[in-house]
């Protein structure tokens, strides 16, 4: 994809909103314009249109303005893709399997990708969907605010983190990062949270089982991660020149999981102000595919605190990966295994709404505003270190679209 798309500057044309959607009908001798065909039709008819067209005519009978409310959500959600299109880019230029959007294979870093593979095989191909899927909600969310007569959001002007110069990656962007992958703060809370009954929506603080602090999710450079190291299949043994990159990719798989942890709380607090039943639809539907990510990179990321590759230690930053399943680690780290298992990952029943009576329901946490809101997002990715670098103007840009969407009333 060219980087025009990545930064929603020049997303995919869209023609205007009143425009007709030409269908040839074999009986006509013109085309028929569609939607006055659909409005003729009525309800009884439009269910008889196969179910690609009938999406297309729903799309052009929306085409009024936004609601304000509407287009806040919708600006902050292109934004919040245009931040994971960067990342996942990076991350699918050195790990993924092919280029963007079923393009040609991709060498990517073969240490990186071979200790991604450590996690999971199919590690490549996962990380080029989930970098498609992200590519494809920026544009499409640019593209229907443009399409409703909207600005696109464009942080083209933000694109100059230095990133890495390790073997893989495009070296046409080197300099030209939006994110930053090269030291980050990778909270854990969520591996916790969703093995406990516990919310934090009511009130519940809780901590992940070990820290990632000031760790590269991707190699540096060849200087640091040489791309001729031959990575083991696990265990890997002590000493070994892949334990840096095997920690690396490590902390790739727990950043994957944060990252999506982030859409699976945010677009539920989105779509709970949204007015239109359109935007509600919209919010639902890209929300959802956030879960499936998380859901993914949750199981892959306990691979990793997991025999036979458990116990790496990076020899450079002393960052070890604990066996979460272990008696005996989990009594030395003061853990308790019904909150690590690296198998439970499907979300425990909690605490929900809050009154008496109610029994534990297995849910999507936290959704409040507060906690998984669009300013909670940017803080929570701040944190991470994802933005280090990045100018005033950035941030400022960032709080406004956040604060103007937390700040929408549902009508
Ligand atoms: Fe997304
Ligand atoms: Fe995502």
């Amino acid at each position: 994809m060219k980087e025009e798309n990545l930064s929603g500057h020049n997303p995919t044309p869209i023609k205007p909103a009143s425009n007709y959607l030409e269908i040839k009908d074999s009986n006509a001798a013109s085309p028929v314009r569609r939607r006055s065909f659909i409005k003729g039709l009525g309800i009884v008819g439009a269910t008889l249109l196969p179910g690609s067209a009938l999406l297309k005519a729903q799309a052009i009978n929306s085409s009024n303005k936004l609601s304000q409310g509407d287009a806040d959500l919708l600006r902050f959600a292109a934004w919040v893709e245009l931040v994971e299109s960067d990342l996942w880019t990076q991350y699918n230029e050195l790990g993924g399997a092919t280029a963007p959007n079923d393009g040609p294979p991709n060498v990517g870093n073969p240490p990186y990708k071979a200790a991604l593979q450590n996690l999971d095989g199919d590690m490549p191909q996962y990380i080029t969907d989930n970098n498609d899927d992200e590519l494809s909600h920026a544009a499409f969310l640019n593209a229907y605010l443009q399409a409703h007569g909207e600005k696109a959001i464009d942080l083209k002007q933000f694109h100059k983190l230095p990133g890495s110069t390790a073997t893989g990656v495009d070296k046409t962007k080197v300099g030209k990062r939006l994110t930053n992958l090269l030291s980050l703060n990778v909270d854990l809370g969520w591996y916790t949270r969703y093995r406990s009954g516990q919310n934090p929506d009511l009130g519940a603080v809780l901590n992940g089982p070990f820290k990632i602090l000031n760790q590269p999710a991707i190699p540096l450079s060849d200087t640091d991660t040489p791309p001729t190291v031959v990575v083991p299949t696990p265990p890997i043994p002590a000493g070994s020149p892949a334990l840096r990159i095997q920690a690396i990719a490590n902390t790739a798989g727990f950043h994957f999981a944060f990252i999506e942890q982030g859409g699976t709380s945010l677009y539920p607090t989105l779509a709970l102000k949204a007015s239109s039943e359109e935007v509600l639809r919209i919010l639902l539907s890209i929300g959802g595919v956030e879960i499936d990510h998380f859901s993914l990179w949750h199981d892959k990321a306990g691979n990793a605190v997991s025999q036979p590759l458990a116990g790496v230690t990076d020899p450079e930053t002393n960052l070890n990966f604990p066996d979460l399943n272990d008696p005996a680690t989990l009594a030395r780290l003061h853990l308790q295994l019904e909150l690590t298992q690296t198998n439970k990952i499907q979300p425990e029943p909690c605490a929900f709404i809050e009154a008496t009576g109610l029994p534990a329901c297995s849910v999507i946490r936290p959704t409040s505003t507060q906690l998984g809101g669009a300013v909670a997002t940017v803080n929570s990715f701040m944190a991470d270190g994802l933005f280090d670098g990045q100018k005033d103007a950035f941030f400022d840009q960032a709080m406004q679209l956040a604060t103007a969407a937390d700040n929408v009333q549902r009508r």
